[in-house]
């Protein structure tokens, strides 16, 4: 199989459903220095791709790229949307890539000081991702901002204190309550357990697969760490250079990955 079969493989997917998320051919450039060239994969609905590759191969670009933050040079990013089905993000208006920014998708940085407002209580982070949706009733707002402060085990008696009083753990479970309240299809994680303890780690990546698993949520996480994606993600993508050198089922491909610069990322992981 060559790695393009393998990363549009229908193995995780036997109904053939429709892909979430067809990316086509995709390439950045940062004036001669490629950022990301020619990347093509699909994700299937309830799918989790990882990304991984050594600093610098073009990971966080491919996922800035597909999640409207920064603009490709060619290629297409077609989402499947509610309203109108398949659409190109790269070429739809600003206002509705925004739209989908805000309700469908959601994007989780690897540092919550990026993805949070920190001058605004939790409750509130939590709340203005609803009101930019359209809810305006107060007791809703802050009923939805309670439950989902529960569920990302941050105590609601915190619910009016500011991020910056909370711990590194703590902001980053806040981040993801910010970005599940409005109920995406699809999330974006940059190194969403970057910078946190080995032990907070582990308990977001229980948090954080338990919400992907009960939402039915696709998700595309960009990490370093290779047990992040063999807890979390389905298929796997290597990146070299900007490029995917090898593609497939997490399992497979670290477990025997065909690939020489696969085989030295797997191994120098089970040096350490
Ligand atoms: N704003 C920028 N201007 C110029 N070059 C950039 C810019 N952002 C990234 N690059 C370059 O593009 C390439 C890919 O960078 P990118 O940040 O996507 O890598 P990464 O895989 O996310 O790395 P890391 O694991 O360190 O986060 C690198 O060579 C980087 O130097
Ligand atoms: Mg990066």
């Amino acid at each position: 199989m060559t790695a393009m079969d393998q990363i549009t493989s229908t193995a995780t997917n036997p109904a053939q459903a429709t892909p979430l998320l067809s990316v086509r051919e995709l390439s950045k450039r940062y004036g001669s220095h490629i950022g990301c060239t020619d990347i093509s994969f699909d994700l299937y609905p309830g799918e989790v791709m990882g990304i991984v590759g050594e600093s610098g191969s073009g990971k966080s670009t491919l996922l800035n790229c597909m999640a409207g933050h920064i603009a490709p040079d060619t290629g297409q990013v077609i989402f499947e949307t509610r309203a109108d089905g398949p659409r190109d993000t790269v070429t739809m208006s600003e206002p509705e890539r925004r739209m989908l920014g805000r309700t469908d998708w959601a994007f989780v940085h690897q540092h919550a000081r990026d993805g949070l407002r920190m001058g605004v209580s939790a409750g509130g982070n939590v709340g203005e991702r609803l009101m930019a949706v359209g809810a305006r009733h107060y007791g809703d707002i802050r009923a939805q901002a309670t439950d989902w402060l529960d569920r990302v085990e941050i105590d609601p008696a915190r619910i009016d204190d500011r991020p910056t009083t909370f711990s590194g753990g703590m902001q980053q479970r806040l981040q993801i309550a910010r970005n599940l309240v409005t109920g995406p299809r699809l999330v974006f994680m940059d190194e969403p357990t970057g910078g946190l303890d080995v032990s907070v780690q582990a308990r977001l990546l229980d948090l954080v697969r338990g919400l992907v698993r009960d939402m039915g949520l696709s998700a595309i996480i960009v990490t370093h760490d290779l047990a992040v994606v063999r807890l979390l993600a389905d298929r796997l993508m290597v990146m070299k250079s900007g490029r995917v050198v090898e593609a497939g089922l997490t399992d497979q491909v670290l477990d025997d990955p065909q690939h020489a610069y696969s085989q030295l990322l797997v191994s120098s992981v089970l040096q350490v």
